[in-house]
Formats: structure tokens, C-alpha cells, sequence
């Protein structure tokens, strides 16, 4: 028979990898609420051409990433009409206009949370289905509010237990003063144009800007010497980026200028920001991203709306914080056992009682000896086994810690009792451990 594996450059995650999944996203959730934003969930898939407008259709996300997709029968002379998205920004951007949010108070704080689709070249840290946390504020043209996205990604960052992260940030300009950057860069990429890799040349025509965010290694060389849009910046544009750098240098979050980066999106306008852990700044590196979008909305079709949001690469930030390991939400308290190995409705109707009861409780349902029923219940990082025996009949069981290693008999009415008192001085006596070890130190 055929077997079969996850698509390439896609994954399973497994039960010990969503362990840190729910914890990433528990700790998304939080700030986002504590930040003011609100959730928001819009399709995997849109009309190809909100990507093919607000992302670029000259950029390697739309021209050589984007999953095109279409139901049965859908497909007219190849004309694929949707695509998986890949990233949310212009998702929500999409769903803001649609829903008339400019009526809202603005800016609309919004924040989502899933899986998002490139056919990339699969390779480590890099995948076809990825996860982001997104944030969006839209509505206001800051700075102050580009501060705040950019304090909120490092507080994620920080809190996930990413020791390090290193802020880089740019202006890439607006409107304004892109246009006469973007005639400089031509030229002077015009001058070289002979050891640019094809790709690169045909981007020299449709869209300069990218050349920069070029993934070939072959460019470093070039563009180390190629004019910087932060020397080209409108006074306006010049303000903004002044005025950002003061707001987070009033809210202390270290930032490093970085005039190369450009970001790979072409919607962005003046703020252009990553996050990296110093010393791993390569192109599949980055833990995050972000900037403004004031063009965006008009671009979808709505009136002209400034917008800053960032999101940030789970899967990258799990890979750095490690967390392959059971936390302790993910172990049952107690693991129902029972010395008749065949009386697996007793075991299930105990557990159940004590689920009821709000304790994350396990039964073993497999009829093998107790000993291994035992063993089964450590495996799972269980503290206590409810061992069912002939006690059952005078509403009794044993329940063994075992991490102590002791066991003492109690009355099946009073079993969630016990197991809640147990569980707390547990948790005080590990909470006075930890206090004790901080005190030596
Ligand atoms: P992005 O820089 O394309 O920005 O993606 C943000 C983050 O998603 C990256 O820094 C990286 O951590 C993660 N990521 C991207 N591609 C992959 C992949 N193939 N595999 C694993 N992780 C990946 C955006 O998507 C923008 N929408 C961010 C934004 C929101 N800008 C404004 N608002």
C-alpha cells in the first residue's frame, strides 16, 4: 500500500510541539488584549487579486510563491481566480474596507493568529505553511502608533523567552520621495547590470526596489555599494521616521538603523521594520516584520487610510525558544488505574467525575496489569495514580503519589477534594522551592 507524508515544506505538529504553540498563542492573546486589539479572522483563501495588488504583483510573495488555487471545475483557460493567503495584512486591510470600519473610532486595532501559505523553497525555517501572529492598527498615521506595534512585537518576543532580539529599522520613504530614490537605484543598477543574475535584470525593469530584497547571495557584493532610501527621504517622511526613533527611545526599546531593508511587500510606505536575534540575520532569520501601509486601503478600493501592523513567525520563534517538551498544562494531575485490569468502565467513570470536577485527569482503558497501567501514568508525567480496587465496593481507592512514592486510602467523595488540596500545596511548596533558589542566588 502507498504511504504517505505532509506535503514538502509542510509539517505535523505534534502533540509535544503544541505544547509551545497554545503557550505562544495564549501569550499572543493576552497582549493583544491588554494592548487594545481586537481579534479578527478572515478566509485562508481571497480573490487572487487582493494579493496580486496589495502585496505587488512583481514581487518573488505574488510571482513565485503564491499557492493559486481553484474548486472543481472552476478554472476557465487557466485562469485560477484564488489563492491561499500568504500573510494577513491584506486580508484584513480587505475585510476593513469591505465592513465600512473607517466608521469605527480609529484606529482599528486588530490582531489574528493562524497558518499562512507560500511555495517557497522549503528549507530550515522556511516552509509552505507557516504560522504568524498579526497585528494590525489602522486609521492613524503616527509615529506614536508605529512605536506601539513595534514595543508590542518585542513584549511578544521577550515574554516567549527570546533572550535577545535585536529591533532594525528603516524608512523606506512614501510616495513622495520613493519615485527619485527609485530613479537613482536604476541607475546605479543599470551601471552593474552585466553581473546581475537574470532574475535581477528582469526586476531591474518591472520593479527596481525588489533587486534589493533579492534572496541570491551572488547581489551582497552590489548592493553593499547601492544608494540607501534613508538618504532620500521627503522631509515629511524624514519627521516621521525622527519622530518614531524618539518615542522608542522614550519607551527604551533599542533599535538598530538598517538602511537595507526594504521588506519583500511592496505596500509598504516609511516604517519598515524585523526582529532578529543578534548574530542570525540572514534572510530566513528574521522572527518578525512589519511597517506601515498608507497606501493599502485606497489600493483595495477604500478612501485613503494610514495603517502600521507587524506579524510575527511562530514557527521561527518556537525553533529558537525550543520548547519540544511537555509543559505542565499538557500532564494529567491523576491517571485513573485499577488492579482488575478488564473494569475499564469504573477507571473511565472516575475520570470522568474528577473531569467534571475541572481536574485534567487521564484513565488508563487498556486491559494490562497494573504495574504497567502504573508505569503508563508516570510516562505521562502524572503526580497521582487513583488505584481502583476491591475498595471500590466500600466507595474507597488508593491514591498513590507518585513522586513521593506514598500511598494512602480515600473516599471516592472526596477524591477531587483531595486532589485539589494535594495539587496546591504542591504548586506552594514548588513556588517556595523556586523563592528558596532565588534567594541563594
Ligand atoms: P513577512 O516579513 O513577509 O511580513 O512575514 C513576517 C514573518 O513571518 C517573518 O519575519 C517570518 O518570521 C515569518 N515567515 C515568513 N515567511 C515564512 C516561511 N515561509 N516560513 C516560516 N516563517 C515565515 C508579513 O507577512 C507582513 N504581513 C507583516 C505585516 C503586518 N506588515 C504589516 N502588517
Amino acid at each position: 500500500m502507498a504511504r504517505f507524508q505532509a506535503p514538502r515544506g509542510t509539517r505535523d505538529l505534534l502533540p509535544a510541539q503544541m505544547a509551545a504553540w497554545q503557550r505562544l498563542r495564549a501569550l499572543a492573546e493576552g497582549l493583544a488584549t491588554r494592548y487594545g486589539y481586537q481579534p479578527i479572522e478572515t478566509p485562508l483563501f481571497e480573490d487572487s487579486a487582493v494579493f496580486e495588488r496589495a502585496i505587488g504583483a512583481a514581487t518573488d510573495v505574488v510571482e513565485k510563491e503564491l499557492f493559486r488555487i481553484a474548486g472543481a471545475g472552476e478554472t476557465r483557460d487557466g485562469d485560477v481566480r484564488w489563492a491561499l493567503r500568504p500573510e494577513a495584512t491584506a486580508g484584513i486591510v480587505r475585510a476593513f474596507v469591505e465592513h465600512g470600519m473607517h466608521t469605527l473610532p480609529q484606529p482599528v486595532r486588530l490582531t489574528t493568529f493562524g497558518p499562512m501559505f507560500r511555495y517557497d523553497r522549503p528549507q530550515a525555517g522556511r516552509y509552505r505553511q507557516f504560522w504568524q501572529w498579526n497585528v494590525e492598527a489602522i486609521g492613524d498615521q503616527g509615529p506614536a502608533i508605529d512605536a506601539e506595534v513595534i514595543e508590542l512585537g518585542l513584549a511578544f518576543l521577550r515574554d516567549a523567552g527570546v533572550a535577545q532580539v535585536e529591533v532594525q529599522l528603516n524608512s523606506i520613504g512614501d510616495a513622495a520621495c520613493r519615485p527619485a530614490y527609485i530613479e537613482r537605484l536604476t541607475e546605479y543598477l543599470r551601471g552593474v547590470e552585466d553581473r546581475l543574475p537574470p532574475l535581477e535584470r528582469q526586476r531591474l525593469q518591472t520593479n527596481p526596489l525588489r533587486v534589493l530584497d533579492s534572496k541570491d547571495p551572488v547581489l551582497a557584493p552590489i548592493l553593499a555599494d547601492a544608494p540607501l532610501i534613508a538618504d532620500h527621504l521627503c522631509a515629511e517622511c524624514a519627521a516621521h521616521y525622527a519622530g518614531l526613533r524618539g518615542h522608542l527611545e522614550a519607551l527604551s526599546v533599542p533599535i538598530r538603523p538598517a538602511p537595507q531593508i526594504v521588506r519583500g511587500l511592496d505596500y509598504y510606505t516609511r516604517t519598515a521594520f524585523e526582529y532578529f536575534v543578534p548574530g542570525r540575520e540572514g534572510q530566513q532569520q528574521a522572527l518578525g516584520g512589519g511597517g506601515r501601509y498608507d497606501g493599502l486601503a485606497e489600493l483595495l478600493g477604500g478612501r485613503p487610510t494610514p495603517g502600521v501592523g507587524l506579524a510575527i513567525g511562530i514557527d521561527r520563534v518556537a525553533a529558537v525558544i525550543e520548547e519540544a517538551v511537555p509543559t505542565a498544562a499538557s500532564r494529567p494531575v491523576a491517571v485513573v488505574v485499577g488492579a482488575d485490569a478488564a473494569a475499564t468502565g469504573d477507571r473511565l467513570r472516575l475520570a470522568t467525575d474528577l473531569r467534571r470536577a475541572g481536574i485534567a485527569a487521564g484513565a488508563d482503558l487498556a486491559t494490562r496489569k497494573l504495574a504497567r497501567q502504573l508505569d503508563g501514568a508516570a510516562r505521562l508525567g502524572a503526580h497521582f495514580a487513583v488505584v481502583v480496587g476491591d475498595e471500590l465496593a466500600d466507595g474507597q481507592v488508593q491514591l498513590r503519589d507518585l513522586e513521593a512514592g506514598t500511598q494512602r486510602l480515600v473516599n471516592v467523595v472526596d477524591l477531587a477534594r483531595e486532589l485539589q488540596r494535594a495539587q496546591a500545596s504542591h504548586r506552594h511548596g514548588q513556588a517556595e522551592q523556586r523563592g528558596a533558589r532565588a534567594d541563594s542566588r
